[in-house]
């Protein structure tokens, strides 16, 4: 009698040991991978089927079974309560139940091994789309954020010290453009995912006469793989999903280090929202970003991801090793954590006010048009290094006299270079120091502009 408890019947006499079982199983989280197995056995279904495996009546027979199985688990919440080794022997069990014998045809000329690895491609390359769409939402959250704040000058830094003025949009356009290479890494991984491993059976390949590509086309991957030792043991895919999501979060982390940063007292630039803020349970005063830090948190489980996937393909031998179950929690994870994530990042970034007042006022303290008046000395013919060292001594006697730079008098100005006049303070404004910052990247006015304009294009011409 055919052994109807697990997949592998004949060869064994007894059952698996229950805490073994319980280890060994991965239903609990491969569920997930339910409806994509279904599609990828469907389009197997036919392939058996012109392969003249399968009559068009028992064809007809599993796919009609598996499609009432897509619809029960739709319609019955506890449907995935019962228990099973993973998704597949799950989805194999049902059909036989339902359909009876015929079900267990199904399984001619493939092995779970090409079947995990079908059935979790189809479900990542659906994943990268959402996630995509989700950056893509956060990239319009910048924009948005930027145009609000037109106008407003930041103090921008490097090593945390202030050095030269930006415009606030600038600043958000960083975060554009990280999330633009974050999309398009995305999408170069989909690329890779979306190729058909099916046919490779456990390791040699199938001995059916299965048409491969008019499988693949049926499930709309664009090909199929072309060693079957390598399509079955192979995880690229999901360590460059998890590599490609894993900058994505450090992206968000640096992101929310700067709020976290400019919320603080100490700097009071933005303001978080009590939305997105939580309290303290001891000091009635506290306002915590913890939601920003979380976003910055979360980053360290991407990363623990591909360190995790990586460690575990590094010693296996061609080829499927069981070691490879562990692919699924460390990708599910990854998938919803970066969607909550960037969820999240997005509905800050739409719950932060920006003191504008404040960061002018920080853009201009601080010694942040000292690179200008060097610059005006090169204007008048100083070599560089020569002014550098001359604003380096003004500076220094500035904070002696607790002034900035424009605050001293043309004539204490040249006591230090005689090349200095009275244009000075015009070339040491503000507004003129970031209008020179006029080449394309720089953060004028002008430029900034257009790269608001050219984000917004950008938005609409992908608009998914
Ligand atoms: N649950 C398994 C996995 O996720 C499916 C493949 C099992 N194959 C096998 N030969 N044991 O990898």
């Amino acid at each position: 009698m055919a052994n109807t408890k697990n997949l592998w019947g004949g060869r064994f006499t007894e059952g698996a040991n229950e805490t073994f079982a319980e280890f060994n199983n991965s239903f609990r989280f491969d569920f997930r991978l339910f409806g994509a197995d279904i599609r990828a056995s469907m389009a197997h279904c036919d392939g058996l089927f012109h392969a003249g495996v399968l009559t068009r009546l028992e064809a007809e027979r599993i796919k009609n079974g598996l499609v009432t199985l897509l619809k029960r688990a739709d319609f019955d919440k506890n449907y995935f309560n019962d228990p099973a080794e993973d998704v597949h022997s799950f989805i194999e069990a049902k059909l036989v139940q339902l359909i009876g014998d015929t079900g267990r045809k199904l399984h001619t000329g493939r092995s779970r091994n090409d079947q995990v690895a079908t059935a979790f491609r189809l479900w990542l390359r659906e994943e990268i789309g959402d996630l995509g769409r989700l950056a893509r939402a956060l990239q319009v959250a910048l924009v948005d954020l930027a145009e609000v704040n037109r106008d407003a000058v930041l103090p921008g830094y490097t090593h945390l010290q202030r050095a030269q003025p930006v415009l606030w949009a600038h600043w958000c356009l960083a975060y554009f453009e990280m999330l633009a290479r974050d999309r398009e890494r995305l999408d170069e991984v989909w690329r890779r995912v979306n190729i058909l491993p099916l046919g490779s059976a456990a390791l040699a390949g199938t001995s059916y006469e299965i048409d491969r590509e008019a499988v693949a086309r049926d499930l709309g991957f664009d090909g199929v793989t072309q060693n079957s030792l390598d399509a079955v043991s192979d995880r690229d895919f999901a360590i460059e999903f998890v590599g490609a999501s894993a900058i994505m979060m450090m992206h968000l982390s640096r992101l929310a280090e700067d709020l976290i940063v400019y919320a603080t007292t100490e700097f009071g630039f933005i303001e978080l929202g009590d939305a997105i803020s939580t309290g303290s349970s001891l000091m009635p005063q506290k306002k915590n970003p913890d939601a920003l830090e979380l976003i910055r948190g979360k980053a360290a489980r991407v990363y623990g991801h591909q360190t995790g996937l990586l460690t575990m393909m590094k010693g296996l031998p061609l080829a499927y090793n069981k070691d490879m179950q562990e692919d699924k929690e460390a990708v599910f994870d990854t998938v919803e954590t970066v969607s909550q994530t960037l969820r999240v990042t997005e509905i800050v970034l739409r719950n932060i006010g920006v003191d504008t007042a404040k960061t002018r006022r920080a853009a201009a303290r601080g010694y942040l048009n000292a690179t200008e008046l060097a610059d005006y000395l090169v204007q008048k013919g100083v070599p560089f290094r020569i002014a550098h060292d001359t604003v380096g001594r003004t500076v220094l006697a500035a904070i002696a006299k607790g002034k900035e730079l424009d605050e001293l008098s043309l004539e204490e100005l040249r006591g230090f270079s005689d090349k200095i006049e009275i244009d000075v303070f015009e070339a040491l404004s503000l507004d003129r120091t970031l209008r020179s910052k006029s080449q394309i990247g720089g953060t004028s006015p002008e430029r900034v502009n257009e790269a608001l304009a050219a984000a917004r294009r950008d938005l609409e011409l992908d608009a998914h």
